[in-house]
């Protein structure tokens, strides 16, 4: 099966960001998944040159813009090399074979009737490239509602194409073909958009000289989106090319709901107009906003430098929170703080640690060797039925394009392989020599799941095969999708080592020494405090995965009496307590400064996570959690009203 993905071409203004990344890792893990699925994929992104705002940025620069390009690109393939993005063309729009393309439409297009020349007056906006009438602007400004910036008034000769005149076909289109454009909420907007009435569009400009002549009339320039929409034709050698003859009609142009009117309006009634197929989807996945507000952009200014944040995490990380987080159709938030969180809870805990944690077993209890498993219980079917079902699950979610519902699925099968270890024990077998055969089968089992494990994760983050292989003796075992329920690959006797952990935790204090909290708050305008603490308290946050009563019992609650308390020097957040537990006296770290003063908790009877790993904050050991409820700005620690003696336990 041939399978063709796309990604925008995008806008070389400046460099790549984590919004920008999005689109691209996401399209990259569905173009992996197929190709593990033995498809013949062909995966394009790119960059879009032809537009009056690079010229307007190179200016400012003092740059011509071949050079300034020239420089974004190189940038643009090295965080797609750094997040190991796996495309198999890479085109610019200022490349011949696809200035020649263009060239050949606009002619045709022209000849037969659907382009004509007349004159433009109204409004552009060039941070959007986009024409308005004056009755759509917003205030006179842009309504495009992430934009609303100034708008130019153009009066000059132009080229029309006309869009009106396939008004009625595409509409049929669109309502025939419900899977063209997804999600359906996007498809709705596109219907009632289209039945509001096209206008034809004016698709050259004369005002500048940057783009691609009008083959007959070269003092135009051709409109950049008519231009750019070309590429995923282009690039496959339209109209002869071998590549075209493959793997055109795409299956799925992906990118953001921004420019989802422009794929299902421009594209396929150029497509129509040229005969030729259209593509099988667009589809608009929603946009990665930052907590404190606002889409992620560089004209608004919060944008972290990605290759910063890829040093810091590493990719494999920044795909994992990229691609979770963006649920199906709406949008995402974006923070250093949640991907830290994400990190630590899902990679180095759940994943990492029963990674390290089973080949421990292996070299403790066989020397590292893979035992030869014996029988099979309930507990080994069990996770067997489960290795597929979540594959097909995946599969299918990943062809909805939906990543994070993936991710969900794979996520199940890492807590199961979780909780297989506990139900197991295998130090409570190793103990009896009568268990050595039911222990072979567990330790059997592990191996084998950490192999599916490798594979379920390989579309993700492709760096988790890459760093499971050595452990498991070098072998090449991850880039069949389909082996992902095929038990009893791994041949017993192999060598395992525990190797260092495949997603070491972050240390926070360590990261808050680099960045100090109270840089970071000065940083924070008053605005946009609010902002967050509006984003913040208007959402409940998800509830967590279930947990058994056995699994709830293992915390260890205790009631604490504050003793003492005090700010931790050079922090805003932190404040170091001392505290009673029966006999014990316990220091601990709490990052509630911002809510409290110190002399406002002594006295009071709070509730401590008494059985938490200490942990170093600030150079201070803090042996415990105090239990606080928080939303949004607002924050309380748990206290008892009742003179309950410290030390009791709160279950
Ligand atoms: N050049 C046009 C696209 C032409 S395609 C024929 C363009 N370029 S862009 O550089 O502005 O990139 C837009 C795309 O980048 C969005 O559609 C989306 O895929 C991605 N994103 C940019 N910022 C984003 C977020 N904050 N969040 C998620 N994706 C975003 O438009």
């Amino acid at each position: 099966m041939k399978y063709y993905i796309t990604t925008p071409i995008y806008y070389p203004n400046s460099s790549p960001h984590i919004g920008t990344a999005y689109t691209t890792i996401a399209a990259d893990a569905i173009a992996r998944l197929r190709r593990m699925k033995g498809d013949d994929v062909f995966f394009l992104t790119g960059t879009d040159e032809n537009a009056q705002k690079i010229i307007r940025t190179a200016e400012s620069c003092n740059m011509d813009p071949h050079s300034y390009v020239d420089g974004i690109v190189e940038k643009f393939r090295e965080l797609w090399k750094l997040l190991n993005i796996s495309n198999d063309d890479f085109i610019r729009t200022t490349e011949e074979r696809h200035e020649k393309v263009v060239q050949n439409i606009f002619n045709r297009l022209y000849e037969q009737g659907d382009i004509y020349k007349s004159e433009y007056e109204g409004w552009y906006c060039t941070p959007c490239e986009t024409f308005w009438t004056q009755n759509k602007l917003a205030d006179g400004k842009c309504p495009n509602p992430d934009c609303g910036r100034e708008v130019e008034l153009l009066k000059e000769e132009s080229y029309f194409f006309k869009l009106s005149k396939y008004q009625d076909r595409l509409l049929s289109y669109i309502q025939e073909n419900p899977d063209f454009i997804q999600p359906a909420s996007r498809r709705n907007e596109m219907i009632k958009f289209i039945e509001g009435g096209l206008e034809d569009l004016c698709v050259s400009r004369t005002t500048f000289k940057w783009g691609i002549k009008v083959p007959f009339d070269p003092k135009h320039v051709v409109y950049v989106w008519l231009d750019a929409l070309i590429n995923y034709i282009s690039a496959l050698g339209y109209p002869d090319g071998e590549k075209y003859k493959k793997y055109w009609p795409a299956d799925v142009h992906l990118m953001g709901k921004d420019i989802v009117r422009f794929h299902s309006i421009i594209w396929p009634i150029t497509l129509m107009a040229l005969d030729i197929p259209l593509p099988k989807k667009v589809f608009g996945h929603g946009w990665y906003l930052s907590r404190e507000g606002g889409k992620i952009s560089k004209s608004r200014g919060n944008v972290q430098d990605s290759f910063e944040l890829i040093r810091r995490y590493g990719s494999d990380a920044i795909r994992y929170f990229l691609l979770k987080e963006m649920q199906w159709g709406v949008d995402g938030y974006y923070s250093e703080d949640d991907l830290v969180e994400k990190i630590n809870s899902d990679l180095a805990n759940d994943l990492g640690n029963f990674v390290s944690r089973t080949l421990a077993m292996i070299v403790k209890y066989n020397d590292g060797k893979i035992p030869v498993p014996g029988q099979d219980t309930e507990l080994e079917k069990e996770l067997k039925e489960l290795s597929s079902s979540v594959k097909q699950a995946v599969e299918d979610k990943m062809l909805a394009c939906d990543p994070a519902a993936a991710l969900e699925f794979v996520w199940q099968f890492v807590s199961r392989c979780n909780k297989y270890v506990d139900e197991t024990t295998p130090w409570n077998l190793a103990k009896d020599p009568a268990s050595r055969d039911r222990l072979n089968t567990v330790l059997y089992t592990f191996t084998e799941c950490i192999r599916i494990l490798g594979i379920f994760c390989a579309p993700f983050m492709p760096g988790v095969p890459e760093k499971i292989k050595p452990l498991l003796n070098n072998q090449d075992l991850f880039s069949d999708w389909d082996q992902a329920d095929q038990w009893g690959v791994l041949q017993p006797g192999t060598h395992v080592q525990k190797g260092e952990p495949i997603f070491p935790r972050i240390d926070v204090a360590a990261l808050m020494a680099e960045n100090p909290p109270e840089q970071a708050a000065e940083q924070m305008t008053e605005a946009s405090k609010e902002q967050k603490a509006q984003v913040k308290s208007q959402a409940m946050p998800e509830l967590k995965e279930e947990i058994s009563i056995e699994e709830f019992s293992k915390l260890d609650l205790r009631v604490v009496k504050v003793l003492e308390a005090e700010k931790v020097e050079k922090t805003d957040k932190l404040l170091k307590l001392k505290v009673e537990m029966g006999q014990e006296i316990r220091t601990i770290v709490s990052g509630i400064a911002l809510h409290y003063k110190p002399e406002e908790l002594v006295g009071k009877k709070v509730i401590l996570v008494a059985n938490l790993k200490p942990a170093k904050l600030r150079g201070i050991v803090s042996q415990g959690m105090i239990l606080a409820a928080s939303q949004g700005e607002l924050l309380e620690v748990l206290s008892l009203s009742k003179d309950i003696p410290t030390g009791a336990q709160v279950k």
